[in-house]
């Protein structure tokens, strides 16, 4: 990607930046406070500044008065760059400040995107032959089921076939359907073991001549919060569609401890079983409607989520999940046919779920684990996804430890008065000028802000602390002279972005309640890893490298998750993001059997510590209810 110098005056601010990038985002990126009220979304028209060397690709350059625009005025969110550049910042009604460039360029280092190092083959979980078996003779009268088995084997080396009795009451008429052509469609069971002598196939359909659609498959991320599909062509390996929502049950509860306690009441636990499948569904309706491809295609569904969600989605009693000493119904689930499920998926589709290691750390960490790698690396890893359960693996290919925490969802937006995931329209970089504390804000897609996601709440609390908003306690100072600072009905609070910006016709805030749910979140998670290294006799400084996983993880800014004490203070290069490791791990077990019978492998590496019991984990929490810790020895970067 070319990049050019793009000049801020009268700071004097130089920066380079790619080609066809927002001209916003390069000043946030460059640390230049540029009013931006409305989040980019091209109608508060604060975000005015002047060409005055080269020129911008301006747009809705209606909004900017005429006078203004012949002075060489554009819209800073409406404009990209296209060559070296020099801007003039006009001085702002509400003034303005630039960042410190060492302190910016801090500010916008984030963890190094990293791909699953697993090259999967595929080896689909299913298998379709084509064949013409001789039809019956009075010489040659072997029956229908005999007659294929016969040929399977001689012509195709499958056996052992196995058929069930509603194949076999269809079998007759539709092997005569197109004259015996037929595509004969078998599960694969060797998913648990990997191994050629361990397969047996099964028949799961017969379709009367040449079947040349599909196969497919669907993997799935079934997180406390969100749902998360893709939908996989087997043939090619190609990711043909993918789809999110909201999981349904979170009307049930937002945690898993509240979705266990509303399984136990009467209809409970078939109430969350139905709103599950009900998304999923959704999720499938879509997929097959943005690849214009058809549900019958779809052979399987691998889904991966952790213990809770799993046993919720199976309809499994979840109660002994959250009593000592913490057994789940089962870890390694067989194959259930996808009906069961209550999945609109045609009669032969199966479902196979990631297994899990133990109450709260499920197939998701499983899966993650599958997909990251470090179940085949020498690198001494610390695996963290940050979700509404926190869970976290420490180890390499010798030993896999592994620990879960209740974060709650706020890092998701959940629980906090204006949070929502990353979606469009969520503020998700803010940039706050220390001296008059008003606020830029960037928001997803440049729509108008609805709320905040939670890579745009650590954004926040991390400038908020370091320009004096926020106190260490993650309180509001009493004494600043601002409008944006006021008490609300949930006590002081902080508007983000005014109604009249908004996509919403109300202010965006963050109140002291929601700094706490974020202090306890973050609290939760950093004493984790802290009880979980301390377990192998490690600290931080020991790891050769952190991998983030998790939906937010991928926009995570490590320097203000570091500066809130989320992640430990180490060398920032060591840090990588691989997204939702949960959906890609899910991917390769999909593409892959013999991976599928991997993450069984994993799952049973695993030593898992139940950090409940661990009275240093409380220790821990408690030290860490502060900005960025009480012991601030431990974040030697953050000033
Ligand atoms: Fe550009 Fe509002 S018009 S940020």
């Amino acid at each position: 990607m070319k990049t050019v110098l793009v000049r801020f005056l009268p700071d004097d601010v130089t920066i380079e930046a790619e080609i066809g990038k927002l001209l916003l985002d390069v000043a946030l990126e460059a640390g230049v406070f540029i009013p931006a009220g409305c989040g980019g979304s091209g109608t508060c028209g604060q975000c005015k500044v002047r060409v005055v060397n080269g020129s911008v690709d301006a747009q809705k350059l209606e909004k900017v008065h005429a006078a203004a625009r012949a002075a060489g005025y554009v819209l800073a969110c409406q404009s990209r760059i296209t060559e070296e550049v020099t801007i003039d910042v006009p001085k702002a009604k509400l003034g303005r400040k630039v960042i410190p460039r060492d302190e910016a360029d801090r500010m916008r280092q984030t963890a190094t995107p990293m791909e699953s190092p697993i090259v999967p083959e595929i080896r689909p979980m299913t298998l379709r032959v084509f064949m013409e078996p001789p039809s019956p003779s009075i010489d040659d009268n072997l029956s229908d089921y005999e007659r294929l088995t016969r040929i399977l084997k001689v012509d195709h080396d499958l056996h052992p076939v196995k058929c069930s009795l509603d194949v076999l009451r269809e079998m007759p008429q539709q092997l005569r359907k197109d004259q015996w052509k037929i595509t004969a469609c078998f599960k694969i069971d060797d998913c648990g073991e990997g191994s050629a002598a361990a397969r047996t196939y099964s028949l799961s359909r017969i379709v009367p001549g040449h079947l040349k659609t599909g196969p497919m498959a669907v993997a799935i991320d079934i997180g406390t919060t969100s749902l998360w599909g893709e939908l996989i062509d087997l043939d090619s390996g190609k990711v043909l569609a993918r789809s999110s929502r909201y999981n349904p049950q979170i009307s049930m509860g937002d945690d898993v401890i509240s979705r266990i306690v509303f399984g136990l009441k009467k209809d409970g636990l078939e109430k969350l079983q139905q709103h599950v499948s009900r998304g999923l569904n959704e999720i499938v309706a879509e997929l097959v409607e943005k690849s214009g491809t058809s549900i019958d295609e779809i052979d399987y569904m691998v889904a991966a989520g952790n213990t809770v969600m799993t046993h919720l989605f199976l309809g499994l009693f979840p109660k002994y999940l959250r009593e000592a000493p913490y057994v789940p119904a089962a870890q390694n689930i067989d194959t259930v046919p996808a009906q069961e499920l209550g999945l609109m998926l045609s009669r032969h589709a199966f479902v196979n779920v990631i297994p899990g290691v133990a109450s709260y750390v499920g197939g998701d960490i499983v899966s993650g684990v599958l997909a990251n790698g470090m179940w085949d690396s020498e690198l001494m890893t610390l695996f963290i996804d940050i979700g509404t359960n926190g869970e976290i693996v420490a180890g390499n290919k010798d030993l896999l430890m592994t620990a879960s925490c209740s974060a709650g969802p706020a890092f998701e937006g959940g629980g906090l008065e204006y949070g929502m995931r990353a979606a469009p329209g969520a503020i998700e970089g803010v940039l706050i000028d220390p001296e008059t504390y008003e606020p830029m804000i960037k928001t997803i897609d440049a729509k108008p802000a609805v709320g905040i996601c939670g890579s745009g709440i650590i954004n926040i609390i991390s400038q908020m602390l370091k320009i004096g908003i926020l106190n260490q306690n993650g309180k509001y100072a009493d004494n600043l002279d601002t409008p944006r600072i006021r008490v609300g009905r949930s006590g002081r609070e902080y508007v983000v972005c005014r109604a009249a910006e908004s996509g919403l016709e109300e202010d965006i805030i963050l109140t002291e309640v929601d700094l706490d749910n974020i202090l306890r979140a973050k609290g939760a998670m950093f004493s984790g890893y802290t009880c979980l290294l301390d377990k192998i006799g490690l600290t931080v400084d020991a790891l050769d490298r952190v991998i983030i996983a998790g939906a937010f993880g991928s926009f995570i800014n490590l320097d203000h998750a570091i500066t809130i004490g989320l992640l430990p203070d180490i060398p920032r290069e060591k840090f990588s993001f691989i997204g939702n490791s949960s959906l890609k791990g899910a991917r390769l077990a999909a593409l892959d059997r013999n991976l599928f019978a991997k993450s069984r492998e994993i799952a049973r590496a695993m030593t898992n510590v139940e950090l409940s019991e661990d009275p240093s984990y409380m220790d821990n929490f408690m030290a860490a209810l502060f900005l960025p810790h009480t012991r601030g020895e431990l974040f030697p970067s953050v000033r």
